[in-house]
């Protein structure tokens, strides 16, 4: 599973820093755990990107986050969350 969280000036005056270290932080956790109980799962990628203008340059879409490409405007750590488990299969980690 691939998360992007765009790093570009508007993304990062509306927390975007935030929301990258907290979801670099859960990935790493989440990948220490699977390994601690023995479970094949998928690799997490969390990457800073630049902006790809999903933002239109102003604040209105911003924090935009990408989880396998699909965007996420305004993105939030429960909206983040809640994309997640749609993609991504715990194996009953959580
Ligand atoms: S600054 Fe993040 S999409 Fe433009």
């Amino acid at each position: 599973m691939k998360i992007e969280i765009c790093v570009g000036s508007a993304c990062t005056m509306m927390s975007a820093m935030n929301i990258l270290d907290y979801f670099e932080d859960w990935a790493e956790e989440i990948g220490k755990k699977a390994i601690e109980e023995e479970i094949d799962l998928e690799e997490i990628e969390v990457t800073p990107v630049k902006c790809r203008r999903d933002c239109s340059g102003n604040y209105d879409a911003s924090p935009v986050v990408y989880i396998n490409d699909k965007v996420i405007e305004n993105a939030n750590k429960d909206k983040i969350m809640e994309e997640i488990f749609k993609v991504f299969d715990f194996k009953g980690l959580m």
